[in-house]
């Protein structure tokens, strides 16, 4: 079948509320017609999702945003300018129009216009260009997001609910889009809500000021609970110069130990005890295969994946947090083992 073909018979399910995989530039979405409660509410059901997390609607290049969203700042304009289409999402005041089902009750709403090719041309054949396409990312909730058409029929090959999974080949960016909250500028100014490809200093040279990190009072962002896009063995962040140390000592306990690094490690040889991933050193491509590194090393079912703690600064900061979150659960138990 024609690529062509597929997406408009893709973009036909939707409009008969069913649920469609598509490729974005950072991560595969679970997508449904964000104008239909019911396709909606399947979105959550198939993620186990609870549905007080909203989802972000997806639009085309040249929607009417005002249908969407109202209030849009100068702010918000000027970045809609310079990223979109893009890895950047904007929280903004919901129009009343839209149903509340999407944005989980909250009078605010997540818009962000994806730049796969793939992505732009479903959302240009859905409705004529005039619908919005809710989409969670395509994986089980709190566990690691999808890059591949492959890593989706991992989790949910089975499934029969969804429709179609269009395959736009291994995304891109890699890691989830940015969050930017522009709904409350006048009293919050702006707040990060998800670092991600879009840097603070990358948004700061658009707008001429940081975005704040998220505060307590910021919205439910699922992406942002302290555990989540969790492997399932358990994880740990280390130091370079520390992973020797640390390697050795699970050896010592018999721990089947899963490594992945970026620097060279010196004192690491290559040892059956461990299987290991080496990462790229460009922050790009090294979030590029975040996802599938970790998809493929928690299939190790190692006893730890050990993480060599990346670069700090502005441009990893997705990535920090990433790991940060995929760790969380697991926090403190490596002190434990080796102690
Ligand atoms: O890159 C991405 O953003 C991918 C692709 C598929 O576009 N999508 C994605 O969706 O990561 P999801 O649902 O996995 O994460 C979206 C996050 C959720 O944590 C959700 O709570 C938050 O965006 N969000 C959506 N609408 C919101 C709103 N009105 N206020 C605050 N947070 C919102
Ligand atoms: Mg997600």
């Amino acid at each position: 079948m024609s690529e062509n073909l597929k997406i408009s018979q893709a973009a036909r399910a939707l409009e008969a509320g069913q649920l469609v995989v598509f490729p974005t530039e950072t991560v595969y979405g679970l997508g449904a017609d964000a104008q239909n409660p019911e396709a909606v509410a399947l979105v959550y059901d198939v993620k186990a999702r609870p549905a007080n997390h909203p989802l972000i609607v997806h639009l085309a290049k040249d929607a009417d945003l005002p249908r969407w969203a109202q209030a849009i700042s100068g702010e918000a304009e000027k970045l809609i300018e310079v990223f979109w289409p893009g890895p950047l999402t904007l929280i903004l005041k919901k129009s009343p129009a839209i149903h509340p089902a999407v944005s989980g009750g909250l009078d605010t709403i997540g818009l962000r216009c994806p730049s796969h090719p793939v992505a732009q041309a479903l959302l240009k054949d859905f409705k004529d260009g005039k619908g919005g396409i809710a989409a969670p990312s395509a994986n089980p909730f709190g566990r690691i997001s999808p890059t591949r058409a492959q890593h989706v029929l991992d989790d949910f090959g089975h499934d029969s609910r969804i429709a179609a999974v269009l395959d736009g080949g291994p995304s891109d960016v890699g890691i989830e889009s940015t969050i930017l909250d522009v709904s409350r500028i006048a009293t919050h100014g702006l707040v990060l809500l998800r670092p991600g490809k879009i840097s603070a200093t990358d948004i700061a040279n658009v707008t001429g000021r940081k975005p704040a990190l998220a505060d307590e009072n910021a919205p439910r962002v699922s992406g942002t609970l302290p555990s989540h896009y969790a492997p399932r063995s358990a994880v740990s962040l280390v130091t370079a110069q520390r992973i020797p140390f640390v390697l050795s000592a699970l050896k010592q306990k018999n721990m089947r130990v899963a490594l992945i690094h970026h620097s060279v490690l010196q004192d690491v040889p290559d040892d059956d005890f461990f299987v290991r991933i080496i990462m790229p050193l460009s922050v790009k491509e090294y979030s590029r295969s975040l996802y599938a590194s970790l998809r493929k090393i928690d299939g190790a079912d190692a006893d730890m994946i050990i993480i060599e703690q990346p670069p700090e600064g502005s441009a990893w900061d997705g990535v920090n947090d990433r790991l940060r979150r995929a760790t969380q659960k697991t926090a403190g138990l490596l002190e434990k083992w080796i102690e």
